[in-house]
């Protein structure tokens, strides 16, 4: 018998609450702020978007939230996820560190996103809701809310970017296999989208634009609501499940991370496998580096600006203190179609302006290079979008060894990309190319910030 390559939990090991890094944090978040007034948001403003359990789950400081007994049961189809010792890719890379793997990609969607998607159906189903509006990227968030719809009764519209919708069929075979709707964003039903398509009608789309298609939606009935896959506190305190898992597994391994390392589109995969760690130690335990990886093409965190912005292009949402791009900057249509975000969480920003996380940002060509690495050692073909943090965790893994370091290596494996095969035929026939952003549309997109008042 060779030595162990995965942890396993058992279901009644599902953790029973989420971790809420807001209790922890050294400074509060800022607050957000109403995009016609400039003043902060309470409760009843974000009431026509969410139900009332999510606006409080937004702005909660409790350390641990309840997960409801109905939600962990429907985790059970996949949860627990299993962690593995990644030994092959750590043979081959000749490295002295230890590198573990937290794979999401066993839900039925294929990544991490059914974890908030299955607690938001439910919350919206408690509070009557008959529809859910929503964008999805890379298709890997729409599929999560259309199977969260068809478990819970709810019906499910999704507004695709349009690039994702062009490579990628088969996702949105899913989603309509699941009961849900699928429009390629921007589209002629929305007013935004219109207002778009006659500016350009080969417009290929952004997260922005598809967030505003789907608010507008949701604005205009009681029984629609609105779902958002990324970015938002209470969709990263949904995510807190992935790390608090990885926890006891690290202890199964008796081993305990120096690094983790996750890929950040909006930032819910990365939180919800770096926040727990975090919040140990800030609680006075140890402290792992922790390493976002986004993509040299969209690089919010890397490049952006750390200010007040919109959340979607059509400025209908409310404005969040993040690191931003600026909410028109149209990222070029690079295959990690869930990376193409403007903006970056807001606790993920807080933190990147408090010191406690790090940032690299890395091309399409060499990070799907280490995806390919990675599958013919251990595998599993990663989402594009994991790619990133594959790339990440491999640069970690040979730093280790030019400095002869046995360091301790995590990061999260969010999902597959048995999807994205297009994208993989393209990279094997040398089709794909390292996209780059027009840096003078990145500068107007950056000089039309809103200029907001310092709240006091
Ligand atoms: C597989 C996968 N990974 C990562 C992301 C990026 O989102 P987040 O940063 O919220 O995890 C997406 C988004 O669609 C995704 O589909």
């Amino acid at each position: 018998m060779g030595e162990q390559l995965k942890y396993l939990l058992d279901e009644s090991r599902i953790p029973r609450r989420w971790y809420n890094i807001q209790a922890d944090l050294p400074k509060a978040l800022p607050p957000v702020l109403h995009p016609g007034t400039m003043q902060p948001v309470g409760p009843a403003d974000l009431a026509p978007l969410f139900p009332m359990e999510l606006i409080m789950q937004e702005v909660s400081t409790e350390r641990e939230i309840d997960i409801p007994e109905p939600v962990r049961d429907i985790f059970r189809l996949w949860r627990p996820t299993p962690m593995y010792r990644a030994r092959a890719l750590e043979k081959l890379l000749d490295t002295p560190a230890r590198i573990f793997y937290k794979y999401e990609g066993v839900s039925p969607a294929g990544s991490h996103k059914p974890n908030t998607a299955i607690p938001q159906a439910f919350y919206n189903k408690e509070a009557g809701i008959k529809r859910l509006t929503t964008e999805t990227g890379a298709g890997q968030w729409g599929s999560s809310l259309a199977f969260a719809g068809a478990l819970m009764g709810i019906d499910v519209t999704v507004f695709q970017v349009r690039v994702s919708y062009d490579q990628k069929p088969y996702r949105r075979a899913l989603m309509e296999s699941y009961g849900a709707r699928c429009i390629a964003s921007p589209s002629m039903e929305t007013e935004f989208g219109r207002a778009v398509l006659a500016k350009d009608p080969t417009h290929r789309g952004s997260l922005g634009i598809a967030i505003s298609e789907a608010v507008e939606i949701a604005a205009q009935r009681d029984d629609t609501k609105y779902a958002l896959g990324s970015v938002l506190n209470h969709v990263l305190l949904h995510q807190s499940i992935v790390g608090l898992e990885a926890m006891e597994q690290l202890q199964m391994a008796d081993a305990w991370p120096d690094v983790v390392v996750g890929c950040t589109g909006g930032g819910s995969n990365f939180a919800g496998i770096s926040f727990p760690f975090i919040g140990a130690g800030l609680r006075g335990g140890a402290k792992p580096r922790i390493v976002a990886v986004e993509p040299a093409a969209c690089p919010s965190l890397t490049r952006g600006r750390y200010a007040y912005d919109f959340g979607d292009t059509g400025h209908m949402t409310p404005l969040t203190k993040m690191h931003t791009l600026g909410s028109t900057f149209t990222p070029p249509g690079f295959h990690a179609g869930g990376l193409r975000y403007h903006g970056m969480a807001p606790l993920v920003s807080h933190l990147k302006e408090l010191g406690l996380i790090e940032a690299v940002a890395y091309n399409q060509v060499e990070c799907f290079a280490a995806g390919i690495q990675f599958a013919r050692c251990e595998g599993i073909l990663p989402a594009p979008e994991a790619n990133h943090a594959v790339k990440g965790a491999i640069e970690e893994a040979l730093r280790c060894k030019r400095e002869g370091r046995a360091e301790t290596i995590l990061f999260n494996l969010c999902g597959h990309g048995h999807f994205d095969m297009q994208a993989y035929t393209d990279y094997a026939a040398g089709k794909l190319t390292d996209q780059t952003y027009d840096e003078s549309e990145l500068a107007m997109a950056l000089s039309g910030l809103p200029s907001v008042p310092e709240p006091a």
